[in-house]
């Protein structure tokens, strides 16, 4: 319950403070990023120093150094859950903000001598929808500043909510849900936020509209996504004007003529015999950060989370984390210019998976895209490939040369579920956790989109594992 998280949150926030000076470890991508910010924000106004630290994961080189500078507290943010008995080992004085699903023989409890953990599976709430790593650290960010008073909170509850959507936290029902729509009303309360049903496709505030279809892979447009001219094409066939004195963006667009895409874009889907529930997913809900200027990537929580990640991913996190702390100067531009080299690397991502297509197993699919994807961004690609390759609805499961600080030569593995899998029993986040054991690499994170790294030469060996898990779950839950 989120009461028991919030109380939860209060003694976590009594332990940070009793420090003068923290370590903010974090993990690099949107939500890690907006988590830092977060706590980072909370930790000014408490008069705590901080530095911060961005990784990719929690293994026992980055663990390691942290336990060599030896900081009198780290907090660890939307990472850490799944490597809490490590932390102890090392002897690292700690709190945890994590949502990813704690590992299984972890047995930890909640508040250790030097481990405070605060996670919402922790108290019944599912970590991969109902609250982010943002989310988790704004209810200890809100519960070390509650004696301050509120005013000091404006802008946190956008970062959670850029953070929550960085997660896709809000695909399962088309809206944030649970915990994190707790936090969106506190936003909209402050009028820092503010929420509708719009069109799905990235790109609202700031890329010509028949870009916004070009480039939809969530739902994917058949006979649309990827093919420009049929985009142009179909925008002017409903009538629509395409330049004024530039393209025409979305939020350019009278909401007459909104409605007229996206009811054209039903019509056109339904005749191509997409199902009606997939029909619907040309619209949800959309969330704008009211404080920022309209036409920005910043006024959008999707766009923003894109941004971020297009720094963070890069090596480059700490950019994206001076545009959360309020840079709108130089990091701003510098991250500007890293989202189009980003939307290039997706772009050459996908066209990748489309021509050299997937290996399909009786429960997973997968593709090993080598050198040819930046291993950081090699889940996002397989996130927007989903719904374009394959024949069957089977996890979908990603390798690519990981650039680890290691001397051996390792994978990374990315793997995306469905809706639809999870109900059938799957859980990636465990079955990956456990095949990735079973061949001495660490992995883990939640049900819908999960991660690995293993040892290169582990890859089938993997998979055949994996696959086996995997039909496990499945398997339990259709007998049982
Ligand atoms: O580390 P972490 O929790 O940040 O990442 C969550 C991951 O789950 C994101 O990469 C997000 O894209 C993925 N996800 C997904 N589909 C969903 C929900 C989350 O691919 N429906
Ligand atoms: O890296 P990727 O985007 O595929 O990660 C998907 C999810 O799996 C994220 O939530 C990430 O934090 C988690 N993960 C993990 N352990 C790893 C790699 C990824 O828990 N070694
Ligand atoms: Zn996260």
């Amino acid at each position: 319950m989120l009461s028991e998280m919030t109380k939860h949150a209060e003694r976590c926030a009594e332990i940070v403070r009793l420090t003068s000076e923290a370590l903010v470890v974090s993990h690099i991508d949107a939500d890690g990023l907006t988590s830092a910010a977060i706590i980072g924000r909370a930790l000014e106004d408490a008069g705590i120093e901080y530095s911060t630290v961005f990784v990719k994961q929690l293994g026992e080189t980055e663990l390691s150094k942290i336990a060599d500078t030896n900081p009198p507290l780290t907090i660890f943010t939307d990472l850490g859950s799944g490597v809490l008995s490590e932390i102890k080992e090392l002897g690292i004085t700690a709190v945890v903000s994590d949502h990813h699903q704690p590992s299984t023989t972890d047995t930890l409890p909640a508040r250790d001598e030097l481990i405070s953990h605060l996670n919402p599976h922790l108290f019944g709430l599912n970590g991969s929808r109902e609250l982010s790593g943002s989310g988790t650290t704004f209810l200890l960010a809100q519960a070390l500043s509650r004696e301050r008073g509120g005013d000091k909170k404006r802008g946190l509850p956008s970062l959670a909510v850029v953070g929550a959507v960085g997660d896709l936290q809000h695909l399962k029902d088309g809206r944030l849900t649970g915990a994190n729509r707790t936090i969106l009303k506190i936003g909209a309360e402050n009028r820092e936020l503010s929420y509708a049903p719009d069109i799905a496709f990235f790109g609202k505030q700031t890329r010509p509209i028949f870009k916004l279809l070009e480039y939809a892979t969530d739902p994917y447009l058949i006979g649309l996504t990827g093919n420009e001219d049929a985009c142009i094409a179909f925008l002017k066939g409903v009538g629509i004007r395409l330049q004024g004195e530039r393209w025409r963006r979305w939020i350019d667009l009278e909401k007459k003529e909104k409605q007229r895409i996206v009811s054209s874009l039903i019509q056109h889907q339904m005749k191509k015999g997409v199902s009606p529930q997939r029909l619907e997913r040309v619209v949800q809900e959309v969330y704008t950060l009211e404080d920022e200027t309209e036409g920005t990537e910043l006024r959008d929580a999707q766009e923003y989370s894109t941004l971020l990640n297009a720094t963070a991913r890069y090596d480059r996190a700490e950019i994206g984390f001076n545009v959360c702390m309020g840079d709108r100067g130089g990091a701003l531009e510098e991250a500007e210019r890293l989202l189009k080299e980003h939307r290039r690397n997706l772009v050459s991502g996908m066209k990748f998976v489309k021509e050299n297509g997937v290996v399909e197993l009786e429960h997973l699919k997968y593709f090993d895209a080598g050198n040819r994807i930046r291993d950081t961004i090699v889940g996002i690609v397989a996130g927007m490939s989903h719904s374009i390759i394959g024949d069957r609805d089977l996890p979908i499961v990603a390798f690519a040369r990981a650039s680890t600080p290691h001397e051996r030569e390792e994978l990374k593995v990315s793997a995306r579920a469905t809706q639809h899998l999870i109900h059938k029993g799957l859980n990636l986040g465990a079955a990956i956790h456990i095949a990735a054991e079973k061949v001495n690499g660490t992995g883990g994170g939640h049900d819908i989109a999960a991660g690995a790294t293993i040892p290169l030469e582990t890859k089938d060996e993997f998979i055949q594992y994996l696959n086996e898990e995997i039909k496990k779950q499945t398997k339990k839950q259709t007998t049982g």
